[in-house]
């Protein structure tokens, strides 16, 4: 990310800077911390306010226009009514970031009167999130048509112990968004599976990980015919990447981070529909939202034991594709009527959850772009959190409200089984119709064996094919945010 952050303790008023934000609530007040401002816009703040030109509402903004030194535009950014959050900062944040990149500012500093230290780090979050782009596949514009890109974000906060901390842990999560988003922005034919190698390594490179990886001869001989059976129809290599983070004590067992990484999903003989399947380029997100998390953990160096766990893949139709009836054997020995071979996450995620089991984990977690079902439960607002652990499935959820990526649980009851039974193999990798991301969650239940686990269905929220006003369309960082809070929870940080 070629976005860089620093850190002010400076009053807002005396800040020298092309674009200052100042985040407000509805309906706000003239009061003595704005009195400053003011004072130094010539009263253009007071008269904006008491005219009600400007009343705070969600996204909503305003341009005051300053002078050619100290503050040389003003924008106000309404958060809208309610409490004071994270989730509001980082919104307010990201719009600011918009209007400085369609401004072309190259700078923008952004502060809050009412701003706490649980907040704070939406500032820097959300600053990167607005100004996020991809502009690696396309010819930039003439010269004289360019707007200077936003390359500095000030976040004015309070002198503070906490306030550092959480600008600190902004940054960090900031940095993790970027990867997993330019990862899942990438095309299917520029990320492919040795591109996760690729990142991982240089992951390890420079936060003293250890990175290793497998292909597709290495994963035989360890049984991974579930897995495998995904990547049969392609050519490209299938990668396993697992980074190993090393914080805690050498014998604290670790979390589990695993990301299912399908560079692009056809739906292989099950073919899908053509309509909308370029979208399927993001259906490696949970493996981005792994190295993401991995980038953010490796700056902020938490003290506790982490592995990153990525099966990745392309799911292809073609005269050596796995196809539907066939049946295939899973490391841990259970057998798969493959009934539909685009449910192929499934099959991907099985041997990774199997394979974590060796390392005594004290908690896995899962995350896949894995249903469409989940779309039509959930829409794009919630996670669809499912756990065999009801403390462990606690502890996500709350990381995910705390992230802003809020989840929602679903049951994994034994009657839901009797779906995935098969006639000829131990299980089926389909469910039918009726509670489709219920089925693929009782699915990988068979094969997370061992420790807590919770399974993270971000198909409905990993990507938006709408802008959403605050972020443009397309990856939206997810779940990035919910491992940094789950592993940061287990530190006290
Ligand atoms: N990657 C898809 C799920 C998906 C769908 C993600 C829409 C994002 C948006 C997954 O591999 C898949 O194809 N699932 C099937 C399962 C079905 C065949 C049981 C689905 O949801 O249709
Ligand atoms: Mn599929
Ligand atoms: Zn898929």
């Amino acid at each position: 990310m070629s976005l860089e952050f620093t850190l002010s303790h400076a009053a807002p008023a005396v800040v020298e800077t092309p674009l200052l934000a100042v985040i407000l609530p509805q309906d706000p007040a003239m009061d003595s911390w704005l009195q400053p401002l003011d004072t130094s816009l010539h009263g253009a703040l007071a008269r904006t306010l008491a005219r009600r030109d400007f009343r705070g509402g969600r996204d909503e903004t305003l341009l005051l226009v300053g002078g050619d030194t100290g503050i040389q535009r003003l924008l106000l950014v309404g958060r809208g009514a309610g409490p004071m959050t994270r989730t509001a900062i980082r919104r307010a944040s990201a719009v600011a970031a918009r209007q400085a990149v369609r401004l072309g500012t190259g700078a923008l500093a952004v502060c809050a009167p009412d701003i706490t230290a649980e907040a704070a780090e939406g500032v820097c979050t959300g600053a990167a999130a607005g100004a996020w782009s991809y502009p690696d596949l396309q010819t930039p514009p003439a010269e004289k048509d360019r707007r200077q890109p936003l390359s500095r974000v000030s976040a004015v906060l309070p002198d503070h112990e906490t306030m550092r901390a959480a600008f600190a842990a902004g940054v960090a999560v900031a940095h993790g968004q970027a990867l997993a988003k330019r990862l899942g922005m990438m095309p299917g034919n520029v990320c492919t599976p040795d591109t996760f190698a690729d990142v991982g390594r240089d992951l390890a490179a420079r936060h003293g990980m250890t990175c290793t990886v497998l292909g597709r001869d290495e994963m035989a001989a360890l049984g991974m015919g579930s897995f495998l059976s995904v990547a049969q129809g392609t050519p490209e290599e299938p990668r396993l990447v697992r980074l190993d983070y090393r914080g805690g004590a050498p014998d604290a067992p670790p979390v589990v981070l695993v990301g299912k990484g399908l560079c692009f999903d056809t739906g292989g003989i099950s073919l899908k529909p053509a309509a909308d399947m370029e979208w399927m380029k993001y259906d490696m997100s949970g493996a981005g939202g792994v190295l993401g998390a991995m980038e953010a953990l490796g700056r902020l160096r938490l003290p506790l034991n982490v592995t990153g766990l990525i099966g990745a893949t392309t799911n292809m139709p073609s005269g050596t594709a796995v196809k539907p009836g066939d049946v295939v054997r899973a490391s841990n020995g259970k057998t798969i009527e493959i009934i539909n071979t685009d449910a192929e996450g499934r099959l991907v995620l099985a041997d990774l959850l199997v394979y974590a089991a060796q390392m005594a984990p004290a908690l896995v977690v899962d995350a896949a772009t894995l249903t469409g079902a989940i779309v039509i439960g959930l829409g794009h607002h919630a996670v669809g959190v499912f756990g065999s652990d009801d403390a462990a499935t606690s502890e996500v959820l709350a990381a995910g409200t705390r992230a802003g990526e809020p989840g929602w649980a679903l049951p994994l009851w034994d009657e839901y089984k009797e779906q995935i039974k098969s006639d000829v193999a131990d299980l089926r990798n389909t469910g039918g119709r009726s509670a489709g991301s219920i089925t693929a969650a009782m699915f990988l239940r068979e094969f997370a064996a061992g420790y807590p686990w919770v399974h993270l269905d971000i198909a409905g929220t990993a990507y938006s094919q709408a802008d959403l006003g605050w972020i443009p369309k397309g990856p939206t960082g997810t779940p990035v945010g919910t491992f940094v809070e789950i592993l940061r929870g287990r530190v006290g940080r």
